[in-house]
């Protein structure tokens, strides 16, 4: 990795330079960004670099892409320079045509589209010096590389660069823990003392949540009758004979023994092999890295890596995706009090949705996928996170790929998520979404294990019927 390695530095510098000098030459700069959890990460990593570097910009988050595009002649007319982040690598033909010889800077990890940009454009992508962007590293370590050229002092943001990769699950290669170019950023985050790495069962909050309110909270994996349910999880573990309480102190997972937490881990899989599900390869995902950020309180949601991730998703997902751009940028205080609130309210939401999964007509399986139909039930802007929920959560058959979806008037959005050995063995997502929605009249892509794509209502069948027949002759070739 080491020489595309130092190919993504040099990008890094070219991609700063250009903005360093459109900051010299007092350009308005407008940063467009995604609504999920790396998205917003990157955003404020970027925010709080600009504010360092005493640029003008203005900061706008779309839930896709074509929101900015309907938007363009308010949003950009006084802009000097668009930088687009965690968006856009797909869509540069596109980009080109409605924005023209503007200065433009894509920085994004998304499968880029084959288009050769005119000089005023700058195009960061890790696939375009040999790297994955689905596990390598993401948008928030991009923006994070960017900025630590424009300022040394940025290291700051390593921190949140990966809060934004474990957002977007590229701790999920194999084994729960960043690799590729995300682990030299962990180490430079431990090295400036803002982050402590622990191998540990990866409950959110383990050094400082009662062990119950640990597991309940925990959502990646989504444990089926555990994830949100602390009075199953406190029977469950009192059950097993652990003690919750030392005195009047709630014991936390870090003062388990050995033997307690192996306790508990066989007590995870027995309840859910209970249920039928497939208990080993689950809770296969709750052994891993743990990341803690050093400097947030404990008593706040930003501590666990993981967990800060969930909180910026509860900000975009509902709307309040300024709030994420913020507390990504550093802001604390009030705005993370409300966000704290948001994050509450979008764990039960994203419970109930959990819940439609149960209803017969909510699920349809076909050859090669099974949809998870959302219908007007499910926020369409949440129809993301619940893909990913579903497919941790051993709740579908392993040898199919996920399709979820629900409608915003006359469209509808689509996520779909992948597992590994459907990867392995051939299946990218990513150019299926692309290439089907762009034959029906709509827009795709993502990564080779999720993707996401957005049609117009009436060709949803023809679309699941044209998916279902490329996810098989893929994993038949
Ligand atoms: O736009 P972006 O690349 O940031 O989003 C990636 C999406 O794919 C995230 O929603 C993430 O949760 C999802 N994902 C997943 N399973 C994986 C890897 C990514 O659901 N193994
Ligand atoms: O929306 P969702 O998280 O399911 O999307 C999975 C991946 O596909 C994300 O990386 C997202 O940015 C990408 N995507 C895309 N074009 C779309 C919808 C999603 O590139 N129209």
């Amino acid at each position: 990795m080491n020489d595309t390695y130092e190919r993504l530095l040099s990008s890094a510098t070219l991609t700063a330079e250009f903005i360093n000098e459109c900051i010299k030459e007092d350009n308005l700069l407008l940063l467009i960004c995604h609504n999920d959890a790396d998205a917003l990460s990157a955003c404020g990593i970027m925010v709080g670099s600009l504010w360092r570097s005493d640029a003008r910009f203005l900061a706008r988050s779309v839930n896709r892409i074509d929101e900015f595009f309907q938007q363009l002649d308010e949003s950009s007319a006084d802009a000097d320079c668009i930088i687009f982040l965690d968006l856009g690598s797909g869509y540069v033909k596109e980009i080109y045509n409605k924005v023209g010889e503007k200065k433009v800077v894509i920085i994004d990890h998304h499968q880029p589209q084959n288009f050769n940009i005119p000089k005023c454009y700058v195009h960061f992508n890790p696939h375009l010096e040999g790297l994955e962007g689905a596990t390598h590293i993401s948008a928030s370590g991009l923006a994070y590389l960017v900025s630590k050229v424009l300022n040394e002092e940025n290291y700051i943001y390593s921190s949140i660069a990966v809060v934004g990769a474990l957002g977007d699950l590229q701790d999920k290669d194999g084994q729960r823990r960043l690799g590729g170019v995300n682990a030299k950023i962990v180490e430079e985050a431990i090295d400036k003392g803002l982050l402590q790495v622990m191998d540990d069962l990866i409950l959110f909050g383990r050094s400082f949540r009662p062990i119950h309110a640990a597991l309940a909270s925990t959502s990646n994996p989504f444990l089926p009758g555990l994830t949100g349910r602390e009075d199953v999880c406190y029977s469950l573990i009192t059950s097993l004979g652990i003690k919750v309480k030392d005195g009047d102190r709630w014991r936390v997972l870090t003062d388990l023994t050995e033997e307690e937490k192996s306790k508990l881990y066989n007590g995870i899989i027995s309840f859910l092999a209970s249920r039928g599900l497939p208990a080993s390869s689950i809770a296969r995902e709750l052994i891993g890295a743990v990341y803690e950020l050093r400097e947030e309180e404990r008593w706040t949601y930003l501590r666990d890596a993981r967990e800060f991730a969930w909180l910026l998703n509860a900000c975009g997902k509902t709307g309040n995706a300024w709030m994420g751009i913020a507390i990504a940028a550093g802001v604390r205080g009030g705005i993370l009090e409300e966000a704290q609130k948001l994050l509450e309210e979008y764990r039960v939401q994203m419970a109930k949705n959990m819940e439609l999964l149960t209803r017969p007509e909510s699920v349809v399986s076909m050859e090669n996928v099974i949809v998870f139909n959302g219908g007007d039930l499910i926020d369409e802007r949440q129809v993301s996170s619940l893909a990913s929920l579903i497919s941790s959560s051993g709740m579908i058959p392993q040898d199919k790929v996920l399709i979820a979806w629900a409608r915003y008037g006359n469209r509808i959005k689509v996520s779909a998520r992948a597992n590994r050995s459907q990867v392995e063995k051939g299946v990218n997502l990513g150019s299926i979404l692309s290439d089907v929605a762009n034959i029906i009249g709509g827009r795709g892509g993502g990564h080779n294990i999720a993707a996401g794509a957005d049609l117009p209502a009436d060709m949803l069948e023809q679309f699941l019927r044209e998916v279902d027949k490329r996810v098989g002759s893929q994993l038949r070739t």
